[in-house]
């Protein structure tokens, strides 16, 4: 529902499916009408029709009524249903023959051709007459790229992404029918390696999932006008290839030599003699699943800002942002020449590349020109992590429009937006921002650059909140909590990075990890974080069993409510500065930091099994919880609030968590100051603190020590890489420094979102867009900004499924200036910052008397008024 109307609010609603868009207009809905239901809930409501069959195209339009009874009905829009029975698929998994590769290899580029090779298929079919609708169903063992009568199919990369392949594969469907006539068509594919047989993390072979042969799976479905339905599918009479892509690796790179591109394969008539037929392979075990999350994309494209030739014939390009994608390259070159592309995040101190940080990752691509005129490349089954590039091998001084950096990512959609009067925030922010858009790219990746780009679940659970306000990142995580439960053990053990690398395979040393605190709890945060933000309890529903597994098994392990019991690692507050550091494996710090996750597990657990009706498991949680919070506090708590391993972290998670007792609370977070005091005002937390470090500062009275260290410039904060031109968030406080120049190559990403976590301190506690502790989904929320010096103004705004809601609020002197919007259908309470004696306006006049608002009542710094939908501007003296 859309109104700026004050008190719009719908109530009740009608939601009708039709099987064709001519009964739907008729009214006639025969798969489902709900009739008309009294309710205000406009998200997550359940088709509850007729059972749905494969195929079937649904027709839904819905009605609402508002506050006035007025009705108003949506305009119609359809959905599709996949395919969703095994039998549904007739088609055969075909993969190259060996023989193609074995040619090529001694043929054309002995020292190229390793396996890895993408293959090329082809079929060439006759439609015998007009199409109604043409539906592509396509999957692989690999990572495909389609193509019909010459055309690209569909924008998707990497399709069909990464899942546990032993688990689940999933497929994709693409509506084709604009690229296919009456007559002769042609079906082309190109298969690459992808994460099923490509380089995965740091292992120094390609990855096994099972083979390293790459398959393919493509179904067609036609409709023709005169109504007959044919369908054509892979199998042994599709013809195979290699073609111009000699090599290609998300690590490594790709390799492509124009003058193999061969002319007319992918639109007929063709007639390629070297053609072998397609092998046809055993389908795979594991289910087809239709993907659920956006799909990877061509996302910015980016002009670089300069470019500078640092030795004869070596260019670099600077994009002037750190990025996940790859170059688009314009040459003109005669036939035959070589050009490299290198790709790096940072430069040296003497202007060349560096990429000493890539550990194994090449990130090399290579081009060979077929000349005769500008050409256009651009890789296929690759992606770098990089500002910069270089260019070797090319006759000629480049300009700028030579390359164009093309970011690749999960095609999420923007949901919010900060802005501030410091510029420097303004970046940290962007710099969040860049760096989940960089990592976001199937899964949530910790870096994209080094050969590692795991699905790390510390990271993801840290950064969750944050990534939550800056894009709808609801489907994404959705898909992604299958993969952290496909990766569980039988015993219940939540694995550290998801998807699971499984150990029988060839993933050296990637294997095993598992069940580390602060990692694999992500397992219960997930979920429990994406049902509050976006009020979706099937996800719930979904993974409550493996989430009561998980904390039983942490029980089970560790009998005195002190989690001692250690798998493979403990991260501990991976990457704080010395004075919180605890890399010795047996440090007390990280036996805190465990037992405060398993603490918050359980509560989290006992809230979803009351949400979930599950009244015996919410008693059991809720006394775990308490058990470990008295031993939480015997092991660690002095009596004056004292926490004795005495840092940052220590404080913060016994403040977020709720382990301390009530009357130690605000003598713990004196203690945390002081702790920042003794450091000059200056945090040392590492992943796990940080995400707490100003919420809870802020929440527990200390707003001021807060915006002290958001605007603290110098070595370690926020600001000092944004100082130094940082693009996007840094791994490490100390990255780069003024004094020791890079740290260790050995693990320096330029590129991780983890410390970017402030985003959601930015947005929920500066801007004041907060979820209400009991309703999830933003349908009642919070709105209190808590204002601190160093800034002027704040401008933000969230889109959350119920709409978008706004906070905008202006500092002169003493005098506030804040104006809110409250979506349609939604309310809010709204905290509006004042003195005491201050006289609070709405619209100018005062607040008890503006239309919509109901006041609640004052706290010292903020008069509490309820609100119902509508935009407001408030007035007040701070
Ligand atoms: C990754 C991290 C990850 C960590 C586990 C690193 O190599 O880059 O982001 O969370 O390992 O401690």
């Amino acid at each position: 529902m859309e109104s700026s109307r004050r008190g719009a609010r719908q109530t009740a609603y009608r939601l009708r499916v039709a099987s064709t868009p001519e009964k739907l207009a008729a009214g006639a809905a025969d798969l489902w009408d709900s009739g008309l239901v009294a309710s205000q809930q406009t998200t997550h409501i359940a088709y509850a029709g007729k059972p749905l069959l494969s195929r079937a195209t649904c027709h839904w339009c819905v009605e609402i009524r508002d506050e006035a009874g007025e009705a108003t009905t949506s305009e119609p829009a359809f959905w599709t249903m996949g395919l969703l029975e095994k039998s549904d698929w007739t088609a055969h998994w075909i993969a190259a023959p060996a023989e193609i590769i074995q040619r090529d290899r001694e043929a054309v580029a002995p020292t190229l051709l390793a396996p890895g090779t993408p293959a090329l298929f082809r079929k060439e079919f006759e439609a015998p007459g007009p199409i109604r609708r043409a539906l592509l169903y396509a999957s692989a063992r690999g990572v495909f790229e389609l193509r019909a009568n010459g055309r690209r199919v569909g924008e998707d990369l990497f399709a069909p992404e990464w899942t546990d392949y032993d688990r689940r594969i999933q497929y994709r469907a693409y509506d084709v029918t604009a690229l296919l006539a009456a007559g002769r068509n042609t079906l082309g594919a190109t298969l690459g390696d992808g994460w099923w047989s490509g380089f995965v993390g740091w292992q120094e072979t390609r990855a096994r999932y099972g083979s390293l042969e790459n398959s393919l799976l493509l179904q067609l479905e036609l409709e023709l006008a005169d109504g007959r339905r044919l369908t054509l599918g892979t199998d042994g009479s599709w013809h195979c290839n290699t073609g111009p892509i000699l090599a290609s690796d998300f690590m490594m790179g790709e390799t492509y030599d124009a003058r193999r591109e061969r002319r007319g394969w992918d639109f007929g008539p063709f007639s390629g003699q070297d053609w072998l037929p397609a092998r046809e392979v055993a389908a795979p075990t594991a289910p087809l699943v239709a993907q659920r999350s956006e799909p990877v994309r061509i996302g910015e494209q980016l002009t670089p800002l300069s470019v500078n030739e640092i030795q004869p014939g070596v260019f670099i390009f600077d994009l002037g942002q750190n990025i996940a994608g790859r170059v688009r390259l314009r040459v003109n070159a005669p036939p035959g020449t070589r050009l490299t592309l290198r790709h790096g995040e940072r430069l040296s101190p003497d202007g060349a590349l560096y990429t000493e940080n890539l550990r194994r990752a090449k990130a090399t691509d290579v081009y060979v020109c077929k000349g005769g005129g500008v050409e256009v490349f651009e890789p296929h089954f690759t992606f770098h992590g990089f500002q910069y590039v270089e260019l070797t091998g090319l006759p000629y001084w480049p300009d700028l429009s030579a390359v164009t950096g093309c970011v690749i990512r999960s095609a999420t959609s923007d949901a919010g937006r900060f802005e501030c009067s410091h510029p420097g925030v303004n970046r940290l922010w962007l710099n969040g921002l860049w760096s989940q858009k960089d990592n976001f790219l199937s899964v949530p990746t910790d870096c994209p650059q080094r050969d590692e780009r795991l699905g790390w679940m510390g990271d993801a659970q840290v950064f969750l909140r944050t990534a939550s306000y800056n894009q709808d990142v609801a489907a994404f995580f959705t898909k992604w909590m299958v993969d952290v439960e496909d990766a569980q053990t039988a015993e219940g053990i939540f694995p550290d990075t998801a998807p699971r690398l499984r150990e029988d395979g060839n993933f050296v040393g990637l294997g095993n990890l598992g069940g580390s605190a602060g990692w694999a709890d992500a397992g219960v945060i997930i979920p429990y974080t994406i049902w509050r933000v976006y009020g979706d309890r099937r996800i719930l529903e979904r993974h409550y069993r493996a989430m009561v597994k998980w904390v039983d098994w942490i029980a089970a392990h560790n009998p005195n409510g002190l989690r001692q019991h250690q798998l493979a690692n403990n991260y501990g507050d991976w990457l704080c500065l010395p004075s919180d550091t605890s890399f010795g494996t047996h440090s007390p710090m990280k036996y805190l930091l465990a037992t405060a996750y398993w603490a918050d597990d359980c509560a989290k657990l006992a809230r979803i099994a009351r949400e979930l009706g599950h009244e015996a498991d919410a008693r059991r949680f809720g006394q775990m919880f308490e058990h470990i919070r008295a031993a939480f506090q015997k092991e660690w708590l002095e009596p004056n609030g004292r926490i004795t391993t005495d840092t940052q972290t220590g404080y913060l998670l016994a403040l977020a968590f709720d382990l301390l007792p009530e009357n130690l609370r605000a003598a713990a977070a004196a203690h945390l100051v002081a702790n920042i005091q003794s450091l000059d005002w200056h945090l040392s937390t590492g992943f796990i603190g940080i995400s707490h470090l100003n919420p809870q500062l802020t929440l527990a009275g200390h707003t001021e020590v807060a915006y002290r260290l958001l605007l603290r410039e110098d070595y370690p904060s926020w600001l000092y890489p944004v100082r130094h031109g940082a693009t996007t968030i840094w791994e490490r406080w100390n990255g780069w420094t003024h004094e020791g120049g890079f740290f260790k190559p050995q693990m320096n990403s330029f590129n991780h979102y983890s410390l970017g976590s402030v985003g959601e301190w930015l947005f929920r506690h500066v801007a004041g867009i907060e979820l209400d502790p009991e309703i999830p989904g933003f349908q009642h929320f919070i709105l209190r900004p808590f204002l601190g010096d160093g800034l002027d103004f704040v401008r933000a705004s969230y889109c959350s499924l119920h709409g978008e809601i706004t906070s905008e609020w202006r500092r002169d002197g003493g005098q506030l200036t804040w104006t809110v919007r409250v979506p349609a259908n939604t309310t809010a309470k709204v905290f509006v910052p004042s003195r005491p004696e201050s006289v609070v306006t709405e619209g100018g006049a005062p607040v008890a008397s503006a239309a919509g608002l109901r006041v609640l009542g004052r706290e010292p710094r903020f008069l509490m008024c309820e609100a119902t939908s509508g935009v407001y501007v408030f007035g007040a003296t701070l």
